[in-house]
Formats: structure tokens, C-alpha cells, sequence
């Protein structure tokens, strides 16, 4: 099938890259000349492991393109997708304004029947903003039908997420336009839900608030265990081996960040009281994650005495794990509030300094965890990179000033961390001051 993908942000990019390597023709398109100057040198604006390698080689066989020409991806494309964009605005709102822009430039290019697919996460009645601009402003009498096709991805998985999805959503207008899309995805062999346009819009902002909602959950469950002197890393386990539960989501620590779960919980409170509704139980989700950072900062203040004049050594800085993005980090509001206090922070992280370095430009970014750590005067875990959990802690504990670690996600056995000398301070767990 022709197709364009009109956004080359993350899911944009990596959906279109897998519709090219399913055999799709697809043309990637974005305003940003720069961005797609880069791309079609092969270099990657994002770092996602997998990625590059797939755009090179469906590059090389013709079947992916980058463009900056939306009239001609318009034009030559029978499914356009819509990837761009949805920022949250202060209050909560969605802001549609990438979207609304991409809708006109269909209009002004649609020359035959267009199938347009929304993949960008938006607020239910997108869907029918998009046709609305589309009809009001096309320039020919052409026929054109707008689904609703949310993505699931992950970051730092999002190219075995996008092949292998667990469930493909189509909200459609008609069985016909539905059957365009079954094609599309049909040797993906993954469960379809075929539905209607606002309850697909509905599935991604319900998805992704129970997901958040989860995480709240163990949080606050966390929270009692520590005051109670439970360990909330068996209680959730213990809880996760229910399969009406399950074990996934259920992690406690700072909480969750990046560029979805607070949009969306915000975005679905939001639109729930335009129509009169008051989720308060999301509201309570989202305060509960608010108030991790400074959950963690009271243990730190408790084990250190004082923070003013500590040097902490901060490992990880991107929101999760296997990726760079700093959207929503639960680094930045902890390393603003330690340098507040009059501490100094090493830094270190994986993949995610170049980016760190422009919101956090206080702070000493080091090469390694050895040399972030080297005359600290605690250890402070802020992101569950799999290298943290395999350093050599014993080379770290005589290289500090004091042999304290605060982790923030768990990624230690306490015991094990105690026996070798520390002091180790965690979430959920028996923290004895
Ligand atoms: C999320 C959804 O998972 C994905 O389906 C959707 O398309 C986009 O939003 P992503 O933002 O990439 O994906 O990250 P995810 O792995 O879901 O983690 C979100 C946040 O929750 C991270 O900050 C992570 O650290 C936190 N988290 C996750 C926890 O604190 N505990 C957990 O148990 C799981």
C-alpha cells in the first residue's frame, strides 16, 4: 500500500518505518527540514534501539522515503496517518493545533478517495474535528474517511511494540474503511478490535490511566509499607502472581514520567469535566505521583542529616530506562530541589547527558557511575538502567566519602547492600534511620 506519515516523532517515525518494513511504500513526512535532512543521511533524532538499523535498510530498499513535500505524500498516499504532535497546554487541554495544521494541508492537497488514520493520541472528537476541517476546506469534491488508530508503543521498546503489538484499535466510520486497515495489519497476525471513532479515542486515554493508575496504586501501597515495616516489593509480587492483577505496572519508586502517562491523565481529566464529569480517582492517581519526588527527598534529608553541602551522585536521568528522553523526568524536579537545598550533583546517565545538559545545566555530568560516585557522599538511583543493577559496588563503596545509597526505584537487594557496608535507604521497604 502507499502510505504517509505525516510527523516524524517517535511514534510517527517508528510506525512508519514498520509499515515500510511490512512492504508498505511510505513516505515520512515532517515541516522540519532539518529533521528529515538528518534522516535521509540515516542519522536518527531519537534514540531507540532497533531503529536505526530498520530505517537503513528499508531506506535501501526503496520502500521508506523522508519528505518535506506533504502535497506530494498527500497525493500519491491512499492512508494518510496523522503522528504529530498533541502537547498538553497548562490547564490540562490537549493542544490540537499540530493536528488542526495537518488537517488543512490534507484539504488543500486531497485530489481522490483518502483514507486519513489518527495515531496521534487525542482527545475523544478528534476524529471529527479532522473531518470537519477536511470537508469545510477541501478545494475538490472528493470523498475521504478519518479513523481512529491509537498507538501503543513504548519508548525504548517501541520497534518490538509496533511489530508485535498486544491489540490493534480501528475506530471507523464503516465497514469498508475498517477492512482497509484489517489489510494493512493483517500479517501482523495480532488481535483487531474494530470499533467505532470515539470509543478508539476512548481505548488509548483508558489504557493509559489504568496503567498510571496502577502505578499510583503501588505507590501508595508503598508508602503504607514502609510505615508499617512491610516489603512492598513481595507485596506487589505477592499481588502480581493474581492474573486478574498481573505483575506488570506495579514497580513503586518516583513515579511515572515522560511524554504520555501525565499528558494523558491530565487530558482525560480534562475532557471528562467538559462533559460534566469529575474522575476524582484519577485526579487522586495524579497527585499521588506528584508527590514522589518529595517523598524521596525526605528520605534523603533523613538519612543525610542535611543535604546543604552533600555531594550527591545521581544515577540515571532519562524518565525510564533504554531511552533519552527527558520529557517529565522525575530527574529534573529532584536534582532542582537537591541543588536548591545547597547540595552539589554528580550526574551520570547512559544515553540521556546531551539532552539533560540543556534543563539541568547546573549540575557535573561524568563520564561513568565510578566517577559520579567517586567522593560523593551518597548514592542516589533515579532510573532503572540495567547497567546500575551490574556495577562493581564494592569499587564504588571505597571511592565515596560515605557509603550511603538512596534508591529510588528498587533496583537493590537491601540485605545484599547492607551486608557489603552501606547504608541503603529504598521505597516501600524497610528504611531504618
Ligand atoms: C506509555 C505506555 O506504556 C504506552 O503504551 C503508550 O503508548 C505511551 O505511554 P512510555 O511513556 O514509553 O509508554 O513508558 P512506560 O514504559 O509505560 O513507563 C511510563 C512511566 O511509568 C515511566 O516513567 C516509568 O518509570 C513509570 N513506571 C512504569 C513506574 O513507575 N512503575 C511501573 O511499574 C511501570
Amino acid at each position: 500500500m502507499n502510505i504517509c506519515v505525516i510527523g516524524t516523532g517517535y511514534v510517527g517515525l517508528v510506525t512508519g518505518t514498520v509499515f515500510a518494513d511490512l512492504g508498505n511504500d511510505v513516505i515520512c513526512v515532517d515541516k522540519d527540514a532539518q529533521k528529515i535532512a538528518s534522516l535521509k543521511q540515516g542519522q536518527m533524532p531519537i534514540y531507540e534501539p532497533g531503529l536505526e538499523e530498520m530505517v537503513q535498510h528499508n531506506v535501501a530498499d526503496d520502500r521508506l522515503r523522508f519528505s518535506t513535500d506533504i502535497a506530494e505524500a498527500v497525493r500519491e498516499s491512499e492512508l494518510i496517518f496523522i503522528a504529530v504532535g498533541t502537547p498538553p497546554k497548562d490547564n490540562g487541554e490537549t493542544d490540537l493545533s499540530q493536528v488542526e495544521g495537518v488537517a488543512h494541508d490534507i484539504a488543500s492537497h486531497i485530489n481522490e478517495y483518502k483514507v486519513i488514520v489518527n495515531k496521534s493520541t487525542v482527545p475523544v472528537g478528534t476524529g471529527d474535528l479532522v473531518r470537519q476541517i477536511i470537508e469545510a476546506n477541501k478545494n475538490c469534491e472528493v470523498s475521504f474517511d478519518v479513523v481512529s488508530n491509537p498507538e501503543f508503543l513504548r519508548e525504548g521498546s517501541a520497534i518490538a511494540d509496533a511489530l508485535y503489538p498486544e491489540r490493534i484499535v480501528v475506530g471507523a466510520p464503516n465497514k469498508s474503511v475498517a477492512m482497509k486497515l484489517l489489510e494493512l495489519y493483517a500479517s501482523m497476525e495480532r488481535p483487531m478490535l474494530i470499533t467505532d471513532v470515539p470509543s478508539a479515542e476512548m481505548i488509548k486515554y483508558a489504557s493509559n490511566a489504568f496503567l498510571a493508575t496502577k502505578i499510583s496504586f503501588a505507590n501508595a501501597i508503598a508508602d503504607v509499607c514502609e510505615a508499617v515495616g512491610a516489603d512492598v516489593t513481595q507485596v506487589v509480587k505477592g499481588m502480581g502472581y493474581d492474573h486478574r492483577i498481573g505483575p506488570e505496572f506495579l514497580q513503586p519508586g518516583l513515579g511515572f514520567g515522560g511524554s504520555c502517562f501525565p499528558k494523558d491523565t491530565d487530558s482525560l481529566i480534562y475532557t471528562a469535566a467538559k462533559f460534566g464529569v469529575d474522575i476524582k480517582l484519577l485526579r487522586n492517581v495524579v497527585e499521588i505521583n506528584q508527590l514522589r519526588v518529595s517523598h524521596f527527598l525526605e528520605i534523603i534529608r533523613r538519612g543525610l542529616g542535611e543535604i546543604k553541602g552533600k555531594t550527591l551522585a545521581v544515577l540515571g536521568l532519562a524518565f525510564k530506562p533504554n531511552t533519552d528522553d527527558m520529557r517529565e523526568a522525575k530527574s529534573v524536579e529532584l536534582i532542582n530541589s537537591l541543588l536548591e537545598e545547597g547540595a552539589t550533583v554528580n550526574a551520570y546517565d547512559p544515553v540521556a547527558m546531551d539532552n539533560a545538559r540543556k534543563i539541568l545545566p547546573h549540575i557535573n555530568y561524568c563520564a561513568n557511575p565510578y566517577k559520579a560516585a567517586g567522593g560523593s557522599d551518597a548514592l542516589v538511583i533515579v532510573t532503572e538502567w540495567r547497567e546500575f543493577k551490574l556495577l562493581n559496588l564494592e569499587k564504588i563503596r571505597d571511592s565515596m566519602k560515605s557509603p550511603v545509597i538512596f534508591d529510588g526505584r528498587n533496583i537493590y537487594n537491601p540485605e545484599r547492600k547492607r551486608r557489603l557496608g552501606f547504608t541503603y535507604y529504598s521505597i516501600g521497604r524497610n528504611n531504618s534511620y
